[in-house]
């Protein structure tokens, strides 16, 4: 029989799954501090949108397999994750959790028990490194491997790729955001193996850095990866990557990588592959000297054939936050094939000097100028547009004039 904690917790309830976690005001003890890093068990309810997409995650690509599956999920706190896995993701034949903290194995093999899920879920008090590292022989890898750890993946990607079998999902949460939003250039440099950059549509880049360590990672082992669903709300950058075996895959899974040039005068960006030298040279719009991203993932970021069967699982579950789940899911499918790098309406407004119009005129205008326009879930001020800058930017002026002329 499991030890029930002996500090204060209460019941929570995500998806269809109940659990108990650490009741965080207890351990709060002024106002401002971050309470979930407090706790003697990590439990953060702000993720609780994070869980229930991963949810739904899993069930499109446990019906893509027509099979059951197995999960790994090596960073597991309360163990909450790995238990809706279990509970609410039909198909899932087993899942192995770990956590290096003895209360969070403690904590989570009681929420485990109470689950009746026993038969179905295994908990190790493990390091994650040497756990996944103890599943890399072919006959024991996952189906799904998850990691979900405080600040940065990129430490344990080389173990993970190696616990996933041919074919297998990768789900990874990033929540080192001051790095890969490019407040602190050195440390992603140093996790990413990228430069990030300060520009509006740094959650986008976020994802596309890490996707790129990924891809880096997996090539190591003769792996490509294939990026199906991501999303960066916030405080973290979330993906879902299939990783295939094949030197020749690899091969071609790396050619997706390359930079985003951006000129921070004109707010011009656009993406190469080409070796990226020493004198970046000037912007074609305004001829200041450019700035870079990257390396990075310049490949697809979102499946939109994987963001519909996301949606179509989606409506099958009920969860307190379907509005959003819906919405970012519709997002996602819509501008799954749109251009990369999307523009924020208010910051080119704000150096610009104009009021601020809503996104949906900017769009509608750019539509009657015959470009494309689309939403993005990254920013509800955002919008991905095959229009150069100046063109965005005599749109914003057009939409000041009452009358709607230049
Ligand atoms: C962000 S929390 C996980 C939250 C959980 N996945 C969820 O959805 O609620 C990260 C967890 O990783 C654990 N951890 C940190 N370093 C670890 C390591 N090297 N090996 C295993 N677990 C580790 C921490 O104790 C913590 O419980
Ligand atoms: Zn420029």
């Amino acid at each position: 029989m499991t030890r029930k904690p002996d500090y204060p917790t209460r019941l929570i309830r995500e998806g269809s799954t109940e659990v108990l976690v650490p009741q965080l005001e207890a351990f709060q003890k002024k106002p401002f501090e971050y309470a979930p890093s407090k706790a003697p068990v990590f439990y953060n309810p702000v993720m609780e949108l994070n869980r229930d997409i991963a949810v739904i995650a899993l069930q499109a690509y446990q019906t893509m397999l027509q099979r059951e599956i197995s999960v790994c999920e090596p960073l597991a706190g309360c163990g909450i994750r790995g238990i809706r896995y279990a509970k609410e993701v039909k198909g899932v034949k087993n899942v192995v959790m770990g956590d290096i903290n003895e209360k969070a194995v403690q904590l989570a093999k009681c929420n485990v028990q109470k689950s009746r899920l026993s038969h179905k879920i295994h908990v190790k008090h493990e390091n994650a490194g040497f756990l996944l590292s103890s599943y890399s022989a072919p006959h024991m890898r996952f189906d799904v491997v998850d990691i979900d750890p405080f600040g940065s993946p990129a430490p344990y990607l080389d173990s993970a790729v190696c616990a996933l079998r041919d074919g297998g999902l990768m789900a990874l949460t990033a929540t080192d955001m001051a790095p890969l939003c490019g407040v602190h250039p050195a440390a992603c440099l140093r996790k990413y193996g990228g430069k990030p950059l300060r520009a509006e549509y740094c959650h986008e880049l976020a994802v596309r850095l890490l996707a790129g360590c990924l891809a880096v990672t997996a090539a190591r082992h003769d792996m490509s990866i294939t990026v199906l669903f991501s999303h960066s709300i916030a405080h973290y950058a979330r993906l879902y990557a299939i990783c295939e075996y094949g030197a020749k895959k690899a091969d071609e899974s790396l050619k997706n990588l390359g930079f985003v040039l951006h000129c921070f005068r004109c707010f011009h960006r656009e993406t190469t592959k080409k070796p990226l030298l020493e004198h970046l040279g000037r912007c074609g719009e305004c001829s200041s000297k450019l700035d870079f991203a990257g390396p990075l993932w310049l490949g697809k970021i979102m499946n939109s054939g994987f963001c519909a069967l996301m949606e179509a699982e989606a409506q099958k579950k009920q969860f307190k936050l379907g509005g959003k789940i819906d919405r970012l899911l519709a997002l996602a499918r819509a501008e799954a094939d749109a251009p990369a790098l999307y523009y924020v309406i208010d910051k080119l407004c704000g150096a610009l000097g104009l009021p601020v119009p809503p996104v949906r005129d900017v769009a509608e205008t750019l539509e009657f100028h015959g470009y494309n326009a689309y939403f993005t879930g990254f920013n509800s001020r955002g919008i991905r547009t095959d229009a150069p800058v100046m063109k965005v930017k005599e749109i914003l002026r057009l939409l000041k004039m009452p009358d709607g002329k230049f």
